[in-house]
């Protein structure tokens, strides 16, 4: 069964993507449309609703972002700010330039209509033109003593508009607004992760056809655990999954990746043991881009090597999510020359891509890897960069250094569980860095190296702030490596925000 589909056709709007997420979190799937190409998208595929997002520019500019409203006729539709402007003054209404942009709280003073289901008065405004008069049949439904026409809507045609953004936090009744738009366009909120995973499970079968292979990479994370997952349960061990164990992972991680596939996919893994392969090329090397670059040409070597075993394989899985399609504008399935997560492919790999949560984000890729029946430690665990512990190691990597940045990691993360102040941390890690320190331990003078504790709130890793963790807990990690890690002799928190700092250390 197709389920039901919201076309948020973008005109350049900051919030856009904000307006799919809250869609989706009301059941609706959404996608993003960028407006220069919604015309043509429209004549293939027909929605069941549109929402027109806000925008930058002016619609009495030449050249400003427009759309053919013929396209989505007898379609409901909400136009958001720039979207609201344009049903003006495409629909017969009048849209006036500002002399200065509004932006900011504002208290609606009247409201009626959709605007009437929003459970506060205070809204989010951020906008420079104005309408003047309504098209012929709207009504006005909102309004703020700076904003007259604050909300329009011709609820017999199921066309609304507002100008303020229900889709963001700081307009508080915003996505009771969504969902009385939900309801009026008749969308019943079939978008669960059940729905998503049948339809996924169908695709597959139909791409990779009876006989094909599928080559898949894990390493881990939740994204290729997930998407590793739906393709056993689409094509069994026609799924081919291969793990590189590079020796940079977390304390214990790579034994529990081999196990809990082992445990939940009926041991459709092929894990390489390649920790002195890559120990070796990252011997004596100092440079952050240079180790990245080391590490992910190796992980292609490591696939040249088991050519045989993984020959037959059609297909690469790749575990790219909506954000990232969305930030690249780019279209679907082609042949691939490099693969994001393992650097280039080398050529005997015609492998064609297939990317099962491209439309998803990171929370929808959780909710699908629970309903899959995957560990919560494994569909909970923190982001992690590709090139592991070597990005949280200044310095030379090594065995021993691994050892000591891994063994400092698991004190550090098991306190914070332990404490329970591991809730609502984006990423928590520890880093080893290359400087001496003297101490005293015993009778003895020290002179060793730090380690520096890491812990961030993020939404989405653009931005990121330390997580202000009880001093006792910090306190009583930092005794705990002193003691236990040999080699440190001083521990350090990180106060410092993304930007101007970055979440990882290199
Ligand atoms: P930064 O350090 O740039 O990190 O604030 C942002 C997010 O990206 C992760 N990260 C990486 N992930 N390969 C990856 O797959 C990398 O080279 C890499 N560097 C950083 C980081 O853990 C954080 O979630």
């Amino acid at each position: 069964m197709q389920h039901q589909r919201v076309f948020v056709i973008d005109f350049g709007g900051q919030y856009t993507q904000l307006i799919v997420r809250r869609m989706r979190e009301l059941g609706v799937y959404s996608e993003m449309v960028p407006w220069m190409s919604a015309a043509e998208r429209l004549q293939k595929d027909r929605p069941d609703a549109v929402i027109l997002s806000g925008g930058p520019r002016s619609v009495l500019e030449d050249g400003a972002p427009d759309l053919d409203l013929s396209l989505v006729d007898g379609l409901p539709m909400l136009g958001i700010c720039y979207g609201m402007q344009l049903m003006a003054h495409r629909l017969g209404g009048r849209v006036e330039k500002a002399h200065d942009r509004e932006y900011g709280l504002r208290n609606l003073s009247e409201r009626s209509g959709l605007s009437a289901r929003l459970s506060s008065d205070q809204v989010w405004m951020s906008h420079g033109d104005q309408v003047r008069e309504v098209p012929p049949g709207y009504l006005v439904t909102a309004s703020t003593e700076s904003c007259p026409i604050a909300g329009m809507e011709d609820a017999a045609q199921r066309r609304f508009g507002v100008q303020y953004h229900p889709e963001v936090t700081h307009t508080p009744g915003g996505k009771d607004l969504l969902k009385a738009f939900v309801e009026a366009a008749g969308l019943t909120g079939d978008w669960t992760a059940e729905n998503f995973i049948e339809e996924q499970v169908a695709q597959i079968r139909q791409t990779v056809g009876e006989y094909g292979k599928v080559l898949c990479a894990v390493s881990g994370g939740v994204d290729s655990s997930v998407m590793a997952a739906l393709l056993i349960r689409a094509i069994g061990p026609r799924a081919v999954c291969v793990f590189v164990n590079h020796g940079l992972l977390r304390k214990g991680e790579a034994e529990q990746v081999v196990e809990t596939f082992g445990r939940h996919f009926h041991g459709n893994l092929h894990a390489f043991d390649e920790r002195e392969r890559f120990f070796g090329a990252l011997a004596g090397v100092t440079d952050p881009e240079t180790k990245r670059k080391i590490i992910g040409e190796h992980f292609v070597r490591v696939f040249e090597d088991h050519a045989q075993e993984l020959a037959g394989c059609d297909f690469l899985a790749q575990g790219t999510l909506y954000p990232d399609v969305i930030e690249s504008g780019s279209s679907t399935a082609a042949k691939i020359k490099t693969h994001h997560n393992v650097g280039g492919l080398p050529d005997w790999m015609q492998l064609k891509l297939i990317e099962p949560l491209r439309w998803l984000f990171k929370d929808e890729v959780r909710a699908v890897g629970r309903v899959l029946g995957l560990p919560e430690e494994m569909v909970d665990r923190e982001p992690f960069p590709g090139p592991g512990l070597a990005v949280r190691i200044l310095g030379e990597v090594t065995p021993e250094r691994v050892a000591t940045v891994q063994d400092a990691d698991w004190i550090f993360r098991t306190e914070l569980r332990n404490h329970g102040a591991h809730v609502g941390i984006w990423q928590s890690y520890a880093a080893l860095l290359d400087v001496r320190s003297v101490g005293v331990m015993g009778d003895e003078r020290t002179y060793m190296h730090p380690i520096v504790l890491r812990a961030v709130e993020s939404e989405d890793a653009m931005t990121a702030r330390a997580v202000k963790i009880p001093f006792e807990v910090l306190e009583l990690v930092a005794r705990r490596i002193v003691n236990e890690v040999p080699g440190v002799n001083r521990v350090l928190y990180d106060l410092t925000s993304k930007p101007p700092a970055t979440i990882e250390w290199e």
